[in-house]
């Protein structure tokens, strides 16, 4: 599943946050619709494997508490875009202000940090595919930090993953013939809350 992320660890520019939004999350929405058919074959049903980020479980553990329960009471994909509709509105209010208080902040109740936010919505949009299709097999995971192009410009001290120990994750859970519904961490455990 494809990632943006274009800005490193100072947050996000105002010009590329609607990118990381249309490519982390819409854009496997609209990747999941086109192949939704092929996966509801009864005879061999599907599974989804969205690759996620622990910066989505860490954006949704700094909203607001009220945002919070807002996103995990979104059941269907109107209710989810309202919500992104809301985070739009509160980004580029707050851009307007960037000079005094610069990105990620927290205001109308969200962290302002567009990667972890289309990560936490992603996790989100993935229990709402399990729940309008039982017979599909759909889960999440974070790979955890892997030395891929997205992290090129890292310059921090915290170690990275080659792409073969960051893809174990998601191929275990593309291939093991039975996998539980939910979200996976690094190391293949399921995480209590996604
Ligand atoms: N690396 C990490 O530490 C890390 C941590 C947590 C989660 N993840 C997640 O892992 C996944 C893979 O990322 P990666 O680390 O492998 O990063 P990557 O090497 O930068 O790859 C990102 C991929 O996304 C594709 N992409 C970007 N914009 C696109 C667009 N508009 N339409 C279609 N595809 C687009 C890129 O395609 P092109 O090559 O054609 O540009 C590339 O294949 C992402 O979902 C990312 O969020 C990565």
């Amino acid at each position: 599943m494809s990632g943006f992320r274009a800005v490193w660890f100072r947050g996000d520019s105002v010009a590329s946050y609607p990118r990381t939004l249309d490519v982390n999350l819409f854009g496997a929405q609209r990747l999941t619709k086109a192949l939704l058919p092929e996966l509801l074959d009864e005879k061999a049903p599907g599974r989804l494997v969205f690759v996620s980020s622990g910066a989505g479980t860490a954006n949704l553990s700094k909203m607001s508490e009220e945002r919070r329960q807002e996103l995990l009471e979104c059941s269907d994909l109107s209710a989810m875009a309202a919500f992104c509709s809301a985070f739009v509105a509160a980004y580029e209010a707050s851009a307007r202000e960037q000079e005094e208080q610069p990105l990620p902040h927290l205001s109308s109740g969200f962290w302002l940090q567009s990667y972890g936010f289309s990560k936490a919505c992603l996790n989100r949009y993935c229990q709402i595919m399990a729940q309008q299709h039982p017979g599909l097999s759909c889960v999440a995971c974070s790979p955890g930090f892997v030395d891929t192009e997205m992290v090129k410009t890292y310059r921090g001290d915290a170690k990275l993953k080659s792409v073969e120990e960051g893809g174990d994750v998601c191929a275990w859970l593309a291939c093991s013939p039975a996998i539980d519904n939910g979200y996976y961490n690094p190391d293949r455990s399921m995480a209590s809350a996604g």
